[in-house]
């Protein structure tokens, strides 16, 4: 590991001080380790609050309140923090560190989202030992229930990809170990246990899910069999038709980790939090989560993406010139749309999620036309979001970049490729679910104002 990377792990996470101590004991799982970490995280919670309870982040407009809450601070995330300029960090990694610092399957170069999950949980690189041990607990726990199978099979094949991945997680709410304890009387300080044993589930038989949903919507509805001694992605891969291609795996281990999370105020991490805090179970939270992910400002902005490329590609033909590229984006412009894939509320410079895809890019197809047309917009469009003087960032976000590569492999069913967002997703809400819980998060309740009320209260002063 670099020692750049041992010193972000050092000193940019508070968990990480245990890391060592994580190492050694290697055999242990990941229940039992954070059953160790929540009292030192309740004690840490507290001493922040006795400390600096009284602190103040500065002052909440008007303009915030109306303007989608920018920049309002009002929400702990535990297992990543974005900086406008520098991007995301997991658990104080960045995505280059996370990609060094992870173990990766046999032969891939890409880190195993199963150790992503460990360490958004923990604070803590895992062991190749203990990432296997993750592996095959979520093969175990894979399977979906037979009704759950016949709700998707009965969804009509136009119902987006999305509205029915959205179904079938509510749906797995009906064997809540959460929902069911809190009906027998559980104590809240055990509240994290069942929370824990509903993320594990959701995110196990995501993949069975998401497959079954592509295979009837694209295919013939029949699902192969898959190896239970392989990991996450891979057998998500097999679900989806592409589990022989080597390539197509480890790319689904870069996906899915650098789609995972977000901090905590975008829409679906939010979204997840928030009803969560009603205790809703991790199913039900997690379905609304979706549900925010299918809005084209979010989530739904990489199918889009790939959709807005392909009609300028069917406009300006086969190696566009420079201009007739940027005529194309002044027109988007124009007509009141949005160029799908650029911008974002708190970045303000290129997505490293977005580099990280580029790299996947120039060392896999560096030659391949569509990419080489991305490359070509990258160039031109945040100059004319610059000229346009709207956005407040004209640079590229991770969704400016996904579908190429999905398309390049022969998934080019877009509707589908939020779903694969989704999936990725889950591990970030998941994870803050768990620490939602045992830190005893109350209901989320923010206060609002009506217009008239706000003009009352300003007027004159
Ligand atoms: C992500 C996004 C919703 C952020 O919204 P935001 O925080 O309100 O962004 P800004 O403050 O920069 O918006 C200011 C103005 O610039 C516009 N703008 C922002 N990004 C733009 C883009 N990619 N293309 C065209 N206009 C854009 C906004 O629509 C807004 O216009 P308005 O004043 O007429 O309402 C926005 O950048 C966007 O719509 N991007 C395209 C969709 C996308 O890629 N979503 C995925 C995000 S990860």
């Amino acid at each position: 590991m670099l020692a750049s990377t041992r010193n972000a792990i050092r000193t940019q996470s508070r968990l990480a001080r245990n890391f060592s101590a994580s190492s050694v004991a290697s055999a242990q799982s990941l229940k039992e380790r954070l059953a160790e970490l929540i009292p030192k995280e309740i004690e840490e919670v507290k001493e922040v609050r006795a400390k600096y309870g009284d602190k103040s982040f500065g002052p909440n407009t008007v303009d915030q309140m109306y303007g989608g809450m920018r920049g309002l601070k009002g929400l702990v995330w535990e297992g990543s923090v974005l900086d406008a300029d520098e991007g995301i960090r997991f658990r104080g990694l960045t995505i280059p560190e996370t990609q060094e610092a992870l173990p990766k399957a046999p032969g891939g170069q890409e880190p195993l989202p199963e150790g992503l999950f460990w360490l958004l949980v923990t604070g803590e690189v895992p062991t190749e030992e203990q990432v296997k041990s993750l592996s095959a607990e979520w093969n175990a726990r894979g399977e979906i229930p037979d009704f759950v199978k016949e709700l998707i099979d009965r969804c009509p094949r136009d119902l987006h990809p999305m509205t029915q991945f959205s179904i079938a997680v509510n749906a797995l709410n009906h064997d809540s170990a959460f929902a069911k304890s809190y009906a027998q009387g559980i104590n809240k300080k055990d509240y994290w246990q069942p929370t824990y044993e509903d993320a594990m589930d959701l995110i196990a038989k995501l993949p069975q899910i998401a497959g079954r949903i592509f295979r009837n919507v694209y295919g013939d509805g029949k699902m192969p069999a898959v190896d239970a001694s392989k990991d996450y992605s891979a057998n998500l891969s097999t679900y989806l038709g592409f589990g022989d291609n080597k390539e197509f795996v480890d790319l689904m281990r870069l996906y899915i980790t650098i789609h995972s999370d977000h901090e905590g105020g975008n829409v679906s991490a939010h979204t997840g939090h928030l009803v969560g805090s009603a205790l809703s179970d991790p199913f039900l939270s997690y379905g609304a989560a979706l549900n925010g992910l299918a809005g084209p400002l979010h989530g739904l902005a990489n199918q889009e993406v790939l959709r807005w490329i392909q009609k300028m590609q069917s406009v300006v033909g086969e190696n566009p010139s420079d201009e007739k590229v940027a005529e194309y984006v002044w027109s988007t412009l124009k007509s009141g749309q949005v160029v799908p894939g650029y911008g974002h509320a708190v970045l303000r410079k290129t997505d490293p999620r977005y580099t990280a895809q580029r790299e996947f890019a120039l060392r896999h197809l560096p030659n391949d036309p569509l990419f080489k047309l991305v490359a070509q917009i990258y160039k031109i469009v945040p100059n004319i979001l610059l000229e346009a003087g709207k956005a407040k960032n004209p640079w590229p976000n991770v969704d400016a970049h996904s579908g190429v590569l999905l398309t390049y492999y022969g998934l080019n069913q877009q509707d589908f490729y939020t779903v694969l967002f989704g999936v990725s997703r889950a591990f970030g809400v998941a994870s803050q679910l768990i620490w939602d819980r045992a830190l005893g998060m109350p209901l989320e309740r923010p206060k609002s104002f009506s217009t008239a009320h706000i003009k009352k209260m300003f007027e004159g002063k």
